[in-house]
């Protein structure tokens, strides 16, 4: 009576563990939720590669859509991950009146206000914990538990393979390249890293807290994002010198000129609650008048946390179905301009490669002082030609411009690195 058949469409990473969650792991489930979930179908890109899990025939399938519209397919979790088809493949199944699990965070960035809103007229579920912050529950904590507060600032951590790689660059002495060869075999990456490494993927994460924490529908494009791969071991080493980590964060926040989004590495003080969060963890702290802080925090990436979350999605979507309701995050969004990022004031690290000479000190801080920023803390290093500056708060076009007539010194070899600071 209480049977709910399943389509999956996509068994990489995360669907291979759903799919031996929901082999191995359904007695606890049936157990404690009275729910019978079986996969009626799985849709896959080929037929003929290996897997790590046995289904019955006529099972795996490679046609999405005819799992969607498949009569004895009740719901669908869609996991095949990017915008097409698994837009087309959703709203069909929303419009077949199936409730939808995923955790498409590009999907939903892009094209989650149409999908929501078909949801909605449809009745049915469309659910997307497990597309921000890995197992950490944040999208539900967002559009539920804390609906009534005025969120003023979301700062997080909601990538697990930039994590992984500036811990394991840190406290392992991994080279980038390695760090990275080894999130993508823990299944951490996505299939090309490239989103991960270059801000992309948490941008998109970005544009979903926006939504709802901010009722802000802004372009995930607009986010502005520096990725992690021109960090350097020195680097690291220099912010572990000087009391900082070296962390890739997203900071959301209402300034007086409006809603800011962005995504960068930082130098954060290593007494910041985000300063502790190693390996693939994400964290994401929520600040608003009434709660203060609330930090949430857990495995960010990987199979087991995320089918975890997408199975908790799928049980809560199936109680929906079976009494005739819908489970829908309910936040009224409209669009959004985000504030460029040029408006709003930073302090940066910079390490620069210089002349050894006299007066360099003179002339970089010249330039520095030229375009109105002020320096904080300037160190040289008596065993390299690195000169550390660090800044006070200035605009980010000031210090755009300080670094232009940096690069143009003749006794400026090159800036070396350049990352902002976090307080
Ligand atoms: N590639 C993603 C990450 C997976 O590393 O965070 C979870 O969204």
């Amino acid at each position: 009576m209480n049977e709910i058949g399943l389509g999956i469409i996509g068994a990489g990473t995360v669907g291979s563990e759903l799919i031996r969650r929901l082999t191995v792991g359904l007695d606890d489930i049936r157990d404690k939720t009275g729910l019978e979930l079986v996969i009626r179908k799985v849709a896959v890109r080929s037929l003929d590669n290996p897997r790590a899990f046995q289904l019955p025939a006529g099972v795996l399938v490679d046609d999405p859509f005819s799992l969607v519209e498949d009569p004895h397919v009740d719901l669908v979790i869609e996991l095949m991950g990017g915008v097409d088809p698994a837009n087309e493949l959703i709203r069909l199944a929303l419009e077949h009146k199936k409730p939808v699990v995923t955790a498409n965070k590009e999907l939903i960035a892009t094209n989650g206000q149409e999908l929501l809103e078909t949801a909605q007229s449809q009745g049915v579920s469309l659910l997307f914990e497990a597309a921000v912050g890995g197992s950490v529950p944040i999208i539900k904590p967002l559009w539920e538990t804390l609906i009534a507060e005025q969120i003023v600032q979301i700062i997080g951590i909601v990538n697990g393979t930039t994590n992984y790689i500036l811990t394991q660059m840190k406290h392992h002495g991994a080279s980038y390249e390695d760090a990275l060869e080894k999130a993508q075999k823990l299944g951490y990456a996505e299939p090309d890293p490239k989103s991960d490494v270059d801000g992309s993927d948490a941008a998109y994460k970005t544009a979903i807290l926006a939504s709802l924490a901010f009722g802000a529908w802004i372009d995930p494009y607009d986010v502005h994002r520096t990725g992690i791969e021109n960090i350097q071991a020195e680097d690291i080493s220099y912010a572990t010198e000087l009391g900082y980590t070296i962390k890739s964060i997203v900071i959301l926040d209402r300034t007086i000129l409006g809603l800011s989004a962005r995504v960068y590495p930082v130098l954060i003080a290593h007494d910041h609650p985000l300063a502790r969060i190693d390996g693939a963890t994400n964290a994401i702290l929520v600040e608003g008048p009434f709660i203060g802080q609330v930090l949430l925090a857990g495995s960010g990436a990987g199979g087991e946390p995320t089918a975890t979350v997408v199975l908790g999605d799928v049980i809560s979507a199936s109680r929906s179905l079976l009494i005739g309701g819908d489970s829908i995050p309910r936040v009224r969004v409209s669009p959004e301009d985000v504030v460029p990022i040029d408006v709003l004031l930073a302090e940066w690290y910079v390490r620069l490669e210089v002349d050894d000479q006299p007066g360099v000190l003179s002339r970089v801080a010249g330039a520095f002082g030229d375009a109105g920023v002020s320096i904080r803390l300037v160190r040289s290093d008596a065993e390299s030609t690195n000169l550390i500056v660090m800044t006070d708060q200035a605009s980010e076009s000031d210090h755009q411009l300080a670094f232009s007539t940096l690069n143009d010194l003749d006794v400026v070899h090159e800036i070396a690195s350049r990352i902002r600071v976090h307080r």
